[in-house]
């Protein structure tokens, strides 16, 4: 089955509204003859907006980093899917590491929030992976059969229709230390497999697994060969134009 690539630019807490638009014209200008690939950003959540105006019309999607999962209330500080819906977000970061590190997210907040994005119609890029000291204890796959077995729990076939994960180790998130094409493609059939045995394989076939830790244009260009990588999510490089578009490119 034919997956159209997907690359996505999360800029994590980065940028004012200013700046976001700055970098928002300058990919408008340089991704304009680009065909057959899906490109989205994920600004913060100050920015979501004025990103959503610069992006209407475009052919590049917005995406939030992260979303609540309830519809509203008293929730101090909280952002609701159906706000992100109103504003013109079409995906949703969901289960993010720095979130699950920083902020306490388990596997089981992961997948309320999996399940209200569902409902809303926003689509998930469902976030996944290992830490440094998990892989070496060789726990990698019994990690990620976790995050998958809890993360999509109370899913149904008919979910996966719209639907994306990425699975980014732990490791190499901002440390410039890459993955081997081996070591992603592993995971990512591993990740594959899993779907099929829980689903079924036109399902499995059908959901787009990125890959994401320290993405820069050389190594973009050797996932690329690699065969369930379905595209890339990009935190630093995503931040510069240029870098951004050549990974695209690639
Ligand atoms: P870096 O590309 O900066 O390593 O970040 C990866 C990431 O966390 C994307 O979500």
């Amino acid at each position: 089955m034919e997956r159209t690539p997907l690359i996505v630019g999360n800029w994590k807490m980065n940028g004012t509204i200013t700046q976001t638009l700055l970098l928002i014209n300058e990919l408008l200008q340089m991704a304009q003859n680009l065909k057959d690939i899906d490109i989205v950003v994920a600004p913060p959540f100050t920015s979501l907006y004025s990103a959503s105006i610069a992006l209407q019309d475009s052919a590049i999607g917005l995406a939030a980093q992260n979303m609540f999962w309830e519809h509203e209330g008293a929730y101090t500080g909280e952002i609701s899917g159906d706000f992100l819906k109103d504003i013109g977000c079409t995906y949703v970061l969901i289960g993010h590491s720095e979130r699950r590190q920083y902020f306490g997210e388990t596997d089981e907040s992961v997948n309320k929030k999996i399940q209200m994005a569902l409902g809303l119609e926003l689509i998930p890029i469902f976030c996944l992976g290992e830490t440094e000291a998990q892989r070496e204890k060789k726990q990698t796959f019994d990690v990620i059969q976790e995050q998958l077995k809890i993360g999509l729990k109370n899913l149904h076939m008919n979910d996966f229709k719209n639907f994306v994960i990425a699975y980014e180790p732990i490791w190499a998130i901002g440390t410039g230390k890459n993955a081997t094409s081996e070591q992603v493609e592993e995971v990512h059939s591993f990740i594959r497999n899993t779907l099929e045995k829980s689903f079924d394989a036109p399902m499995a076939n059908g959901i787009r697994i990125l890959y994401g830790g320290s993405v820069k244009p050389k190594n973009a260009r050797e996932l690329k060969q690699t065969k369930n990588v379905d595209g890339l999510l990009v935190g630093g490089a995503s931040l510069k134009a240029d870098q951004f578009i050549e990974i695209i490119k690639c």
